[in-house]
């Protein structure tokens, strides 16, 4: 989907769709007046006759005979006037656009005032990320939008393209993201997220090392290891290395010691919970227990489109929890990377594994602070749902950071609490800790024992178990099904704003 900005009076606009919102309770202003006007009030008609009052995601459309644009769509943005509203606007006439087989859809910014390069910026998002399909595997895919035109005030266009790019650029990232959930773990295998992480470091200039299971064994990688030892696809732990370019007059590493954001993803790329086997419907869609990889690889790629002033570290732990006589089992004890031993209690408690030893590395290689992110756990989809990620920290400073992050993103992030009791549930019985207890707090038990493992780095924890990956179509207009690239975008707006 190409993206364009167009500065000419909506009635001037040469497209198969033209789209403007409409807040509640209807009222045609702005763009939408201007459009009502250039239809001969049609717009105005239609909405008294089809009762529309600008309710949030619902549509009406017209033909528009004698004018440049084939027909008009009026979505609803409810009372909300934020970029949010925007983002699920574009969502919805994007999606309309394709199902009216509309090509070339101009989609108006909405109301001129203040914030515009922030409602640009959501327009595009939403229409970039409302237009995806994942159709590799399909044989008949239907006709896609093939350009955007997001219509902005006269004169504004030449000072608004920054903002476009940074909306495209996330685009990119996020639905590359999806790519990696969607494909299937047959294909989707350590091995391939390794080669996709090559393949963005040559694009971009990052330094990327792929250790191999033998290594990271003999490195100490104790935790990785356990899980990634039944499986006949080799693990892979992936790590990408983003400098910042340096700018003229400043180093990046000017005034003390340097910061080193390092980003931690779960990389598991089939969970069949291991001897703890899962159930039939529990297993389904476990090719996505590798939602927080595919972000993390996803942001990496760019940071240099967002500009990022700060050195950062891309972890993927990339492995399978599969069955064989190599398998871990329920009682055995594990060192980990950081020297304390596990209990394995419980094989499908595997991702606390993998990220107990890629934040311990990541702080061996000098992260200043870690921000790591997983499908982690079902417990933290029972406690917020199927769209909120949890968020879990040891420094309350970062935690905030991050949610402030998540809101300019438009992803839903809440702060779940670190209680001392949550730890101690985690302490073994003849080992340091134990990977699993009881059902309570799961989600914030799982983070405790995490936390033991970054040796007191600032570190922030996103369970992302519910909206990495969407089963049900209630979601935003923007979260398709499948894989959602859900903290890519948290992560673009976190790192950029690290000054
Ligand atoms: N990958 C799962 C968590 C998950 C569940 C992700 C549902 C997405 C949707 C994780 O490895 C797991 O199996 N967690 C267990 C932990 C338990 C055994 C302590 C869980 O949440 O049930
Ligand atoms: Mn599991
Ligand atoms: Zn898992």
């Amino acid at each position: 989907m190409r993206f364009g900005l167009e500065d000419a009076a909506p009635p001037r606009v040469q497209c198969d769709l033209l789209a403007v919102p409409v807040a509640e309770p209807g009222t045609l202003v702005g763009v939408a007046a201007d459009v009502d006007g250039a239809t001969g009030g049609r717009l105005g008609q239609l909405a008294r006759i089809e009762a529309f009052t600008g309710k949030q995601d619902t549509t009406i459309a017209y033909f528009a005979p004698d004018t440049p644009f084939a027909r008009v769509l009026a979505v609803g943005t409810g009372t909300a006037t934020d970029p949010e509203a925007l983002r699920r606007y574009a969502a919805v006439a994007v999606r309309r656009a394709r199902e009216m087989r509309a090509a070339r859809v101009a989609l108006s910014a909405g109301p001129n005032g203040a914030d515009v390069a922030e409602r640009v910026r959501a327009v595009v998002e939403g229409a970039g990320l409302g237009a995806y399909r994942f159709d590799r595997y399909r044989s008949g895919p239907e006709a896609p939008v093939e350009s955007v035109a997001v219509i902005v005030p006269s004169g504004t266009r030449e000072a608004l393209g920054g903002a476009l790019r940074l909306g495209e650029s996330a685009v990119r990232a996020t639905c590359l993201a999806r790519d990696l959930v969607n494909e299937p773990a047959n294909v989707m295998t350590p091995a391939a997220l390794a080669d996709v992480a090559r393949s963005i470091a040559e694009r971009d200039g990052l330094g990327c090392r792929v250790i191999e299971l033998d290594e990271a064994r003999q490195m100490g990688m104790g935790l990785f290891a356990a899980v990634a030892a039944a499986s006949d696809q080799p693990a892979k732990f992936i790590v990408l290395d983003y400098e910042p370019k340096a700018r003229t007059g400043t180093s990046p590493r000017a005034g003390g010691a340097a910061r080193v954001v390092a980003l931690a993803g779960k990389g598991v790329t089939f969970d069949s919970g291991g001897l703890d086997i899962k159930g039939a419907s529990g297993m389904a869609t476990m090719k996505g227990d590798m939602g927080g990889a595919a972000a993390v690889i996803g942001a990496m790629g760019a940071l240099r489109d967002h500009d990022v002033p700060v050195r950062v570290l891309g972890i993927a732990a990339a492995t399978e929890n599969m069955i064989s006589g190599h398998a871990m089992r329920p009682g055995d004890v594990i060192r980990s990377l950081a020297g304390k031993t596990v209990e394995i209690t419980n094989t499908d408690a595997e991702g606390r594994l993998v990220l107990g030893d890629a934040v311990a590395f990541a702080t061996r290689e000098g992260a200043t602070e870690i921000i790591d992110l997983a499908t982690l756990t079902g417990s933290c989809v029972i406690a917020l749902g199927d769209y909120t990620a949890g968020l879990m920290a040891n420094n309350q400073a970062l935690a905030e950071r991050v949610l402030r992050a998540a809101v300019l993103a438009g992803e839903q992030v809440w702060q779940l609490p670190m209680y001392p009791e949550f730890l101690d549930a985690m302490r073994g019985e003849i080992s340091d800790l134990k990977n699993s207890a009881g059902r309570q707090a799961g989600a914030e038990r799982a983070a405790a024992f995490i936390g033991e493992f970054t040796g007191g780095t600032p570190w922030a924890h996103l369970d992302i178990a519910g909206p990495s990956f969407c089963e049900d179509r209630g979601a935003p207009p923007y979260m398709p099904m499948g894989g959602t690239g859900f903290g890519v975008r948290l992560l673009l707006r976190y790192l950029a704003s690290q000054g």
